[in-house]
């Protein structure tokens, strides 16, 4: 009984007590044909070799032999389960986004993932990395799925450095080991990437919980509501902030969890829900109009700057609640595919160079990683679809569209939602030459928020020496030039960290 509580075994024990199975079925080959003892396989004679005619052996290994697919390219560890939003206050005067307006109370099915970035789908829970935090939700009007960290910001604003980045915190092409050189010169020398490299090594790039962290949306939004007759939008970030609290790890802390089981945020969040405790997380929302965007500190579409909640507070609008862990892991989780290119009626992308990104690159290693119908997979499938013009493609298993006609066809008409217009507004005209663009040098700029950091971190006991300590580890195992540099970066945030950084670290190196 899931909800008994009392003594507990490993999740997988539990596993087999709670979960569903198929009632007794015959065992049988793929084809169906039933098998009277699965570990018989036919030879020649007594101790000859094996006849290719016993299909039930061929068949075990050749899908034996095809089980394993792509892992995620970045994002390869996770653990996630099902679980519900409910709309606390209605976002109407904002959007016209379905699952955030009308009756209080409304609820909206979900599946969330977590995830480590850098490491491999057997990596550590316990890792000093962004978490990812996706939820996907099963909304009236299609998938609407939220692609988020567990930080407001991110590494880079420019969206070409993206491939490099990731690759310098990989492993070396030629040891095939995590290289700390090419981690901090990349770091260095594209210091518009402090602000993150602030969050990452504070004690909040080793949570002790996934459930006890929070998830930010980091990109600019458009909320918009076609309908209306002015075409207007605000810009938009979302945060969810945990009902549960945030607690972090020390990076002893960390390494002694990482020997003992690297699975073991994954194992808090299967057995948590198992037991009944369901994490929750309140959704809000920082509302700024295009008027105060023109005339904003900084330039809304920087994925490395926060907006203040001084000057744009949180709204809430809603509950975001886990309960329910999926019954198969491969089908459910490793299948499921986010992309930020799922939006409904009400949300658009803004011009961040980042985010118009990602809405092609997901999409795009979902057909790589699972296969052209990756959207015929249950997990992925939205409550109401229609669009007979997509046809066929490997693995087609859901009817493909049957007899329907796969163009405009006359003779059967397609049905379509009124006519929703575009938001426009003089902030939306991009009508210009083309360009070649980058969000050009460093300044002085990008060193106010990281310095605010450190500031925060300088008012929780023990934090700003946690930080020290965190990079002077890492960064002790990089090149001197590096090492040098990455002092210079700190220096620019605050003069006393880089000189605190510079001391701990080079005495590490002295060793
Ligand atoms: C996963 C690309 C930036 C959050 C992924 C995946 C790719 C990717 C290819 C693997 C998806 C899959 O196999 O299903 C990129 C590119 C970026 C970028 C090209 C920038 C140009 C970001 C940013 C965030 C983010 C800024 C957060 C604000 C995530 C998350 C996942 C992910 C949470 C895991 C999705 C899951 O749980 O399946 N990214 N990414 N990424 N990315 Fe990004």
């Amino acid at each position: 009984d899931a909800s008994a509580g009392g003594e507990r075994g490993p999740a997988y024990a539990r596993a087999q007590s709670t979960y569903q199975y198929d009632s007794q079925p015959v065992y049988t080959t793929t084809s169906g044909h039933p098998i009277d003892d699965p570990k018989k396989y036919q030879r020649a004679g007594a101790q000859g070799p094996l006849l290719l005619q016993d299909f039930h052996l061929i068949d075990l290994l050749a899908n034996f032999d095809r089980e394993r697919i792509p892992e995620r390219v970045v994002h390869a560890k996770g653990a996630g389960a099902y679980g519900e939003f409910e709309l606390t206050h209605d976002l109407s005067d904002i959007t016209s986004v379905a699952m955030l307006t009308g009756a209080v109370g409304k609820k909206t099915p979900l599946l969330t993932r977590f995830s480590t970035v850098g490491g491999e789908k057997g990596s550590s829970d316990t890792a000093r990395d962004p978490r990812g935090f996706s939820t996907k939700f099963y909304t009236e009007e299609g998938n609407w799925d939220w692609v988020f960290n567990n930080t407001p910001v991110f590494f880079l604003r420019d969206p070409t450095n993206f491939p490099t980045f990731i690759h310098t915190q990989k492993r070396n092409p030629q040891t095939n080991l995590k290289d700390a050189t090419a981690f901090w010169d990349y770091l260095s020398t594209h210091q518009e990437s402090a602000h993150q490299v602030m969050t990452l090594f504070s004690d909040r790039g080793t949570p002790a919980s996934l459930r006890k962290m929070h998830g930010y949306s980091g990109h600019t939004y458009k909320f918009t509501k076609p309908e209306s007759a002015d075409g207007s939008f605000v810009y938009v970030q979302i945060h969810m902030r945990s009902d549960q609290g945030v607690e972090t790890l020390t990076q002893p802390e960390a390494a002694e969890r990482d020997g003992a089981n690297p699975d073991s945020l994954t194992q808090d969040l299967f057995e948590a829900i198992d037991r009944g405790e369901h994490p929750s997380w309140t959704t809000y929302v920082q509302v700024m109009t295009p008027a105060q965007a023109e005339k904003f500190r900084y330039n809304v579409f920087d994925l490395t700057k926060v907006w203040p909640q001084s000057e744009f507070p949180l709204r809430p609008f809603g509950r975001v609640t886990l309960n329910r862990n999926v019954q198969n892991y491969f089908a459910e989780i490793e299948q499921a595919a986010f992309a930020p290119s799922n939006l409904v009626p009400g949300v658009e992308p803004s011009a961040d160079p980042v985010l118009q990104s990602r809405l092609f690159s997901y999409a795009d290693t979902h057909r790589h990683r699972l296969g052209s119908n990756f959207m015929q997979i249950p997990v992925n499938t939205p409550l109401h679809s229609f669009n007979p013009f997509v046809r066929d493609g490997l693995m087609n298993v859901n009817g493909n569209h049957g007899a329907n006609p796969n163009y405009e066809s006359s003779y059967r008409q397609l049905t379509f939602k009124a006519k929703r217009g575009l938001p426009k507004t003089a902030h939306d005209d991009w009508v210009g030459e083309s360009s070649w663009s980058v969000f050009g040098d460093v300044t002085d700029l990008d060193f106010e928020q990281p310095r605010k950091l450190w500031e925060v971190l300088g008012r929780q006991k023990g934090q700003q020496d946690n930080f020290v300590s965190n990079v002077s580890g890492h960064l002790s195992g990089a090149r001197k030039e590096t090492r040098q540099r990455t002092y210079d970066m700190f220096t620019r945030v605050d003069k006393d960290l880089g000189r605190r950084i510079k001391e701990a670290t080079e005495k590490a190196v002295q060793g």
